[in-house]
């Protein structure tokens, strides 16, 4: 089976996980050193957050030379470490390629901008000026603000989908392709074994650079302008599958390696991971934001899981509902309100439900600490794209706060230096990882004692998905791989819920999950609890029971 089926891959953004040398900011070796912590948890392999060279006006992925550490990460010495002591410990590296643009400071663009007859100009998208001077179409940038700048050395606007100081790069021009493979070559030439690839959808644009229609409107103006435009021609273009042919070209070639693609929130997302995943041409993997983004009730997870059912065996997803981009999922969809100290029980499910998916998982730093997003006052905020919408949106800077590795120690152990690059939650020092390692209660130990015991069940890592007919507040499904069929079911709600599986045959819940006690003597469920169980009755488990 291949490694990264049912994988936990364990994200890492490196600024905010250990700073050893004192600057404030994380590190490579920082990483290295809590390598055995993540091996201990039960991960099967690290994404690495960017660490290239870059002016980090987007925090690294503005990336100014693909193969080079910015030396506030560290050395290409202290990445050779990193990658030999995780694979020593089991653990695969998979470090992110951000192909889809640069920073304006990479020599690429320094040359492009520089004349309209430079050797790469022809390597970013420029455009001439419409007649009265305004950008050469409608098309706005994710973070704000029209996706045009003006470079007056070339008498031209560049396109750019995030920061302007983010060029989009050419990608229909294949020599812009080549050289990024070359990139991509060198690192799997140093042994990491496979690429979190950014933005899928922003790779290609319409090359005739047509103006994007309004989105059906909802009488409401959101806050970002972006929302209000249905993205036809700036993004998601069919000839993608051409690029992700030509990156599988490059994986297939260092047997072993995977390709996992970051799929944007736009209408269809969890249909383009299942497209772009099937078959073997394209990514091996992909996740997306969009499930559950804004709300999590029983008609919103009952929905997911019926659109995992429906795409049946073809594609393989990877499932990341906390990372550095996202409100941390606890916070975002706590019953009892944002703010609020959540349930234990409900932290746990949460843990529980997307590692029981079909697919793989991005764990990101912290959810096994059972981390809430960090409340930011203004002038804490450090991410552009906060800074652009605040307060109405509060940027990503609320789940991108220092890790905490030792509750007494000053910002719970992340720096020795005087003030982080920002600050350390008091209610995260609580959740310190030294206090909960104490604790055999605690939620680290839960998440290690799950992953492990998930390791033993082939249904849960390989196996196909049919939802249960349950009633509102359960919702659950069975997985089946090779004879095993294992049935999951959750419990939504903060009340008892009584279960109802009559025709499955006498049901015991599966010993080791740390899930045993949910299920009552009375056949209850306890509030947010989860039940894993085996169907012995094998036509149980075949039979299609979305009814
Ligand atoms: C990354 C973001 C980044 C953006 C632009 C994304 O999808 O995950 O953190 O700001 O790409 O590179």
């Amino acid at each position: 089976m291949d490694w990264w089926r049912g994988a936990v891959i364990y994200q890492i953004y490196p600024r905010s996980f250990l700073d050893t040398d004192g600057d404030g900011i994380g590190d490579l070796p920082g990483v290295t050193a809590k390598l055995p912590y993540i091996a201990q948890l039960g991960a099967d392999a690290i994404w690495l957050c960017p660490f290239f060279l870059s002016p980090q006006c987007d925090f690294g992925y503005d990336v100014a030379s693909y193969t080079d550490i910015d030396p506030i990460f560290g050395t290409m010495a202290d990445f050779d470490a990193l990658v030999r002591q995780a694979h020593a410990l089991g653990l695969k590296v998979l470090i992110d390629q951000v192909w889809g643009h640069t920073s304006n400071r990479h020599p690429w663009f320094l040359d492009s901008r520089s004349s309209q007859t430079a050797e790469k100009a022809d390597w970013y998208v420029w455009a001439d000026p419409s007649a009265d001077g305004t950008p050469p179409n409608n098309w706005l940038s994710v973070f704000g603000g029209a996706a045009w700048t003006w470079e007056p050395r070339r008498r031209q606007y560049f396109l750019h989908r995030f920061l302007s100081c983010q060029p989009a790069l050419n990608l229909h021009n294949p020599a812009t392709m080549d050289a990024l493979l070359e990139t991509g070559r060198f690192w799997l030439d140093r042994g990491v074994d496979g690429f979190r690839l950014d933005a899928i959808d922003f790779l290609l644009h319409d090359t005739s650079l047509r103006p994007n229609p309004a989105a059906p409107g909802t009488g409401i103006i959101p806050t970002k302008p972006f929302g209000m435009q249905r993205h036809d021609w700036d993004m998601l273009q069919p000839d993608t599958v051409g690029l992700l042919a030509r990156i599988r070209g490059l994986m297939d070639s260092y047997p072993g390696s995977v390709a996992l693609g970051e799929i944007s929130s736009q209408p269809g997302a969890l249909q383009r991971v299942t497209a772009l995943t099937e078959g073997a041409d394209g990514l091996h993997m992909a996740y997306t934001l969009r499930p559950l983004r804004d709300r999590f009730g029983w008609a919103e997870v009952t929905a997911l899981l019926r659109d995992v059912a429906l795409a049946g065996t073809k594609g393989w997803a990877c499932w990341s509902f906390s990372n550095h981009d996202a409100e941390r999922a606890i916070s975002r969809w706590n019953p009892a309100g944002g703010s609020a100290p959540p349930d234990p029980a409900f932290v746990r499910m949460l843990m529980a439900l997307p590692l029981s998916l079909r697919g793989s998982v991005c764990l990101y730093q912290g959810e096994e600490l059972g981390l809430t997003e960090a409340v930011l006052s203004e002038t804490d905020l450090r991410d552009p794209f906060g800074l652009a919408y605040w307060p109405e949106f509060r940027g990503r800077d609320g789940s991108r706060t220092p890790m905490p590795w030792r509750a007494d120690a000053a910002h719970a152990g992340f720096t020795s230096a005087a003030t982080p690059w920002l600050p350390m939650p008091d209610v995260h020092r609580a959740l310190a990882a030294d206090v909960q390692d104490a604790d055999d209660s605690s939620m680290l130990h839960a998440v290690r004692r799950f992953l492990h015991w998930r390791r033993g069940v082939p249904a849960l890592l390989y196996g196909s998905l049919r939802t249960l007919p349950l009633d509102a507040p359960l919702a659950g499904f069975a997985r089946e791989h090779d004879g095993q069929c294992v049935i999951a079911v959750f419990n939504l709600s903060d009340a008892d819920a009584t279960l109802s599986l009559a025709g499955y045959g006498p049901l015991s819940p599966m010993p080791g999950s740390g899930f045993e006690h949910c299920l009552g003597g009375d056949g209850r469920l306890r509030p947010f609890g989860v039940l894993f169980a085996i169907v012995a009755h094998k036509p149980a488990c075949l039979k299609e029971m979305a009814g």
